[in-house]
């Protein structure tokens, strides 16, 4: 039986779309070398699939490694989660950021075309929107990076069209995801940063929730949005994993590169976000108005119509329902 390869298969969203492909008896093989993954994620996946996993611990700038891996086994598609996701980071080391998501990539791309493997799921992002021009975004929106993060996914894109321009045997699909948040129902996989990498807003209200931090920063409440706060497109990471799946299926009889936002279409502010945190655990937050941090943009929420009518997928799940479960996942893993 034919495998899809995981890259990246044990970060937050690959463990993810990982035990929905299992549910669906979809067999897979996972290519991470755990840079920025616990190492018991591979426990804690294989407690929620219930079976054990194949995977193998390396690079994907490891052309020959990557080489090896599609020729011993019957690959037939690649999902490329693999990357580096830091803003802050991004620009603070870029060089690391281009080799890694840009670089790397094309050490995957080169490998599957050496063992005649075109079938491709990127993990794009709408980080590659920038400042919207208009609301909500469609996929035809303008495209502007405003960090090295966001460079390294516009390039990215880039290269995978002019890839499909020049082979046309290739089939490859650009989700770009808005922000996921929440949880796997059983609660032992979820969004699981290393320690002192959290930045984004959900990981952070867990560290205050738990005591390890001891305020919320609320970066900006000065925005011209309707309670001052910055507006996101917050969607559940078993909606996204869904998403993954559905792709596939398209991408088995598509060619060509196409391209869709991966969101629910509804924009949450910071504080409703945290409103809906401290309503389903029954819970304060202590929280601090910051000023507002570089490079954020006031609103970004997507139009996932063309998913919706073309992939026939949709979001099922609510905010509190994300809230709960990231909450879930963060009391069963202490
Ligand atoms: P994550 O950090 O949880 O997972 C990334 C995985 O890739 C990790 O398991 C890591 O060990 C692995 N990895 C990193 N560098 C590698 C390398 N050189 N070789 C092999 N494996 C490597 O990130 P995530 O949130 O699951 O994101 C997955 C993808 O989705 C990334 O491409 C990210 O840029 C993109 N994305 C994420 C978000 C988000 O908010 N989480 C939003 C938009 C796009
Ligand atoms: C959401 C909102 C913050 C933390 C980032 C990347 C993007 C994509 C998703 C990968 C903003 C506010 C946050 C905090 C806060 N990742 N905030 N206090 O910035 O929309 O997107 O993750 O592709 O590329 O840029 O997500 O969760 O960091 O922030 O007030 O402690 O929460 O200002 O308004 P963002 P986020």
């Amino acid at each position: 039986m034919s495998k899809i390869l995981l890259t990246g298969g044990f970060g937050y969203i690959g463990s993810h779309t990982a035990s929905l492909l299992s549910e669906k008896n979809v067999d897979f093989l996972i290519y991470d070398n755990f840079s920025t993954s616990k190492y018991s994620v591979l426990e804690r996946l294989e407690k929620t699939i219930g079976k054990k996993i194949n995977y193998v611990d390396a690079d994907i700038k490891d052309t020959e490694r990557l080489i090896e891996v599609f020729s011993k086994n019957n690959i037939n598609s690649v999902i490329h989660f693999a990357a580096l996701k830091s803003v802050r980071e991004s620009i603070i080391d870029p060089i690391k950021y281009y080799e890694i998501n840009v670089g790397g990539t094309l050490s995957l791309i080169r490998a599957m075309k050496k063992t005649n493997i075109k079938k491709l799921l990127f993990s794009s992002s709408a980080t590659i929107y920038g400042d919207p021009e208009y609301l909500p975004i469609d996929e035809n929106h303008p495209l502007r990076a405003i960090n090295p993060y966001g460079q390294t996914k516009l390039i990215v894109e880039r290269i995978l069209r002019d890839l499909v321009m020049a082979e046309k045997d290739w089939s490859i699909t650009s989700l770009r995801y808005f922000n996921p948040i929440g949880a796997h129902p059983l609660g032992l996989i979820g969004d699981d940063p290393l320690r002192g990498k959290t930045e984004n807003l959900m990981p952070s209200i867990i560290e205050v929730y738990k005591g390890i931090k001891p305020n919320l920063e609320v970066f900006g409440n000065d925005y011209d949005t309707k309670d001052g706060t910055g507006v996101r497109d917050y969607i559940h990471i078993m909606d996204l994993a869904e998403a993954h799946v559905m792709s596939l299926d398209y991408l088995m009889g598509c060619d060509g590169l196409n391209i869709f936002n991966i969101g629910t279409g509804k924009g949450i502010t910071v504080l409703e976000l945290i409103n809906t945190f401290e309503k389903v655990t029954n819970s304060k937050l202590p929280i601090i108005i910051k000023k507002r941090r570089s490079g954020d943009v006031a609103y970004c929420y997507a139009d996932p119509s063309k998913a919706k009518n073309t992939l026939k997928w949709k979001t099922k799940r609510d905010l509190n329902e994300m809230c709960l479960s990231a909450y879930n996942f963060s009391i069963m893993n202490e």
